[in-house]
């Protein structure tokens, strides 16, 4: 055999034999027979042997059975899968065309050219061609580690299986997604058969895909679109345009609505002409996205920490219904805050059955705004009203409007909780904040558990098996009281997997699998374990940034001890972090500094392995981990962009030269700061100098 022929099928085998594997282990519903499959892995593993620099890292051979009961194998994405910025109204778009000529240092009359398209309301799929074959396909996931889904994609018709005259490498993204006409044929069938029915085309299709059962994905009848792409053995085109024209040739479909604009003004009128069209299309969009054409000028502009600077959402607006507010409930969130939550007799919003929507605070039920301005004309809400329910997209609903005409006489004005709901503590309202919140901090049930759900979430720990319900119920059974006591489970209960596994709902394996999976999670990415606090106003993109920072759990620790009075130089370099504010690091600051809370995090800590942030890519970056300051005029680039870039590169970029500057960029007209570096003995060099430094880094 070639090797080509031997790639090819070592790939091959690797499909059939994870198919197998998944309905062997995850559907108790075998598709080999046993000797079938010990025959294909031994002819795996012979061909492994004839050439060994071929073994795949998916190889059948390192596969030792059962994969997680509970869903679908890990898959992490070579090129993270990000979302977008969003646009609302034609300034929007005009901003987006300013802020790239603004960064790219283009004046207004330099022509750039965007491609306009559907904005899809699916869910978004990476499909990885290896020489032309289709040898996995992995969900989005939280962006960086999707689902495998391979076996599912399988079975979409939309998605090629084999390419020709593709790149060796080849990662095509684009939106799974169900016609209008399949939505409800499917929840037609559904119904005769007494099964669950879906909301919209997009739950049926992310429910669809997402089944251990690639038989259950075959019977339902997926599409695809493809619009973009992960990583590649070498370039598709030069534009975007031409990149989707390209795969349109290789046999993916492509959105026959895209179209290149000139100009802001031809964006929004192509927006307008798919607006017109979209409820003759057949399947659900929910906005246009457009992207800057040329494929040079996206690299330059980089990425922000989840969204890409050269493409943006503008969105279709709101939907709106009428309906009764049958009540007010108020719920209390992990970090104390009172959030009033409208009861509502049920309603279809575009599409989707509402019963909850937010009523936001005290003042937006008073019909207040947070200056003391009126809203809705000053109209109160109160319970009784017949109310407008506005919802935009995947947000919570709020409640937006009153009818007067509508109120019954007896309706009362509501009337806001000054104690918690929960734990009866009380629930000030701080000078400038919004909201009022529970000051029972620890104490208060609804905090710790509000507090633990955030902990097990997506984007936190991502605890298998450990869902809200999970953490609800083990909270009320005295099992947990906080996040270290989720990692002590098993060893508290000696006999806890026998208590666990006769209860409802579990059994040996699931219970089992629940402690594998908290002991998989010990050791954890140090930005995710910041997240997990669930500290106020620290989110994932603050918690990411704040662990490039420091680096190591040790330095955080430390650094938070020497900043805890909110001066000197410690806490000046956790403030002078770019996209860090005083109130967040005050936050951050005083959620160490407390004394209960420091202790409920050491406790949790010694517990984990926490693994040190490290930027990616950086390897053989000659700047990695150096302090660099840009000062004077830059030339070839704005600011904003060598200070991407820099980034990129794994350096630091400070506004200020001190002792711990290792390169200063001084271009012309630079004073203070180069007399100072010069002072300091530091390395100074000008624009040219720079990047030739990081030429081809
Ligand atoms: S481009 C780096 N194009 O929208 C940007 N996304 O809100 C890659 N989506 O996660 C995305 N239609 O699931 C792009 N024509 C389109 C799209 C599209 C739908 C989804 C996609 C993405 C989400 C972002």
């Amino acid at each position: 055999m070639t090797r080509e022929a031997a790639k090819t099928e070592l790939a091959r085998l690797a499909l059939i034999l994870a198919d197998a594997n998944a309905a062997y282990h995850k559907l108790d519903a075998p598709e080999l027979s046993d000797a079938d499959f010990d025959k294909l892995k031994r002819r795996n593993a012979a061909l492994e042997q004839q050439f060994p620099d071929l073994k795949r890292r998916d190889s059948a051979s390192d596969q030792v059975g059962a994969a997680p009961a509970s869903g679908f194998g890990k898959i992490t994405h070579s090129v993270s899968m990000l979302s977008l910025a969003n646009a609302f109204d034609d300034a929007d778009v005009t901003e987006f065309d300013s802020s790239i000529r603004k960064y790219l240092g283009m004046g207004a009359d330099v022509p750039l050219t965007y491609t306009a398209e559907p904005k899809i309301d699916g869910l978004s799929l990476s499909l990885r061609y290896e020489d032309g074959v289709l040898v996995q396909a992995a969900t989005r996931g939280d962006g960086s580690v999707g689902e495998n889904v391979t076996a599912n994609a399988f079975t979409i018709e939309d998605i090629p299986k084999t390419l020709e005259n593709a790149p060796n490498l080849l990662e095509v993204r684009g939106e799974v997604y169900m016609s209008h006409a399949d939505f409800e044929a499917l929840n037609m069938r559904q119904e005769a058969r007494g099964g669950k029915t879906f909301a919209n085309p997009r739950n049926a299709a992310a429910g669809s895909l997402r089944q251990l059962d690639a038989q259950i994905t075959k019977s339902r009848p997926l599409r695809f679109f493809a619009y973009a792409w992960g990583s590649l053995s070498s370039p598709l085109a030069e534009t975007q345009s031409g990149a989707i024209e390209r795969l349109a040739a290789l046999g993916f479909a492509t959105n026959e609505l895209t179209k290149l604009c000139q100009s802001p003004q031809e964006m929004v009128d192509h927006y307008a002409k798919i607006q017109t069209a979209r409820s003759a299309l057949g399947y659900d969009i929910d906005g246009v996205v457009y992207k800057l054409n040329d494929l040079a000028l996206q690299e330059r502009l980089g990425f922000r920490s989840t969204t890409p600077r050269w493409a943006i959402a503008h969105k279709f607006p709101a939907e709106l219904a009428w309906t009764t507010l049958e009540g007010i409930d108020i719920q209390v969130g992990r970090t104390g805050a009172l959030s009033p939550v409208a009861r509502l007799k049920p309603v279809t919003v575009g599409g989707v059955v509402v019963s909850n929507a937010t009523l936001h605070n005290e003042d937006y039920i008073a019909g207040l705004d947070s200056k003391g301005g009126e809203i809705r004309g000053g109209k109160d809400v109160r319970v009784g009203d017949f109310v407008q329910v506005y919802r935009a997209g995947d947000v919570i609903p709020k409640v937006a409007d009153v009818d007067l005409t509508r109120r019954p006489d007896s309706a009362q004005p509501f009337e806001f909780p000054q104690t918690c709901p929960e734990c009866q503590s009380d629930a000030p309202r701080e000078p400038g904040d919004a909201v009022r919140r529970c000051s029972g901090g620890l104490i208060c049930p609804a905090q710790a558990v509000e507090k633990m759900k955030h902990f097990v979430s997506r984007a936190a720990f991502d605890i298998d098996g450990l869902g809200a319900k999970q953490v609800e119920q083990f909270y009320l059974d005295g099992w947990i009281a906080e996040p270290a006591d989720i990692f002590t489970l098993q060893t508290r209960y000696g006999t806890g997997m026998l208590q666990l596994k006769n209860r409802e709902g579990w059994g040996e394996k699931s219970a089992s699998a629940l402690f594998q999976a908290i002991d998989d999670k010990r050791n954890i990415p140090l930005a995710r374990l910041l997240f997990g606090l669930g500290i106020r106003h620290v989110g994932e993109a603050a918690s990411a940034m704040v662990a490039l920072h420091y680096g190591t759990w040790d330095a955080l620790d430390q650094a938070m001890e020497e900043a805890r009075d909110l001066e000197g130089p410690t806490w000046e370099d956790l403030v002078g972090i770019d996209g860090m504010g005083a109130v967040m690091a005050g936050s951050l600051v005083g959620a160490f500094a407390q004394e209960a809370e420091h202790a409920s995090i050491k406790r949790l800590v010694a517990e984990l392995d926490v693994q040190p942030a490290i930027r990616a890519d950086t390897n053989g970056s000659p700047v990695a981990g150096k302090t660099v300051v840009f000062t004077g005029t830059l030339e070839k680039m704005t600011r904003a962009e060598a200070k991407a870039r820099a980034e990129r590169l794994g350096a630091k970029v400070s506004g200020s030269v001190s002792a711990k500057t290792d390169i200063l960029v001084a271009g012309p007209g630079a004073g203070s700061k180069a007399k100072k570096a010069a002072e300091l003995g530091i390395e100074t060099l000008d624009e040219d100098g720079w990047l030739s430094l990081i030429d081809g880094a």
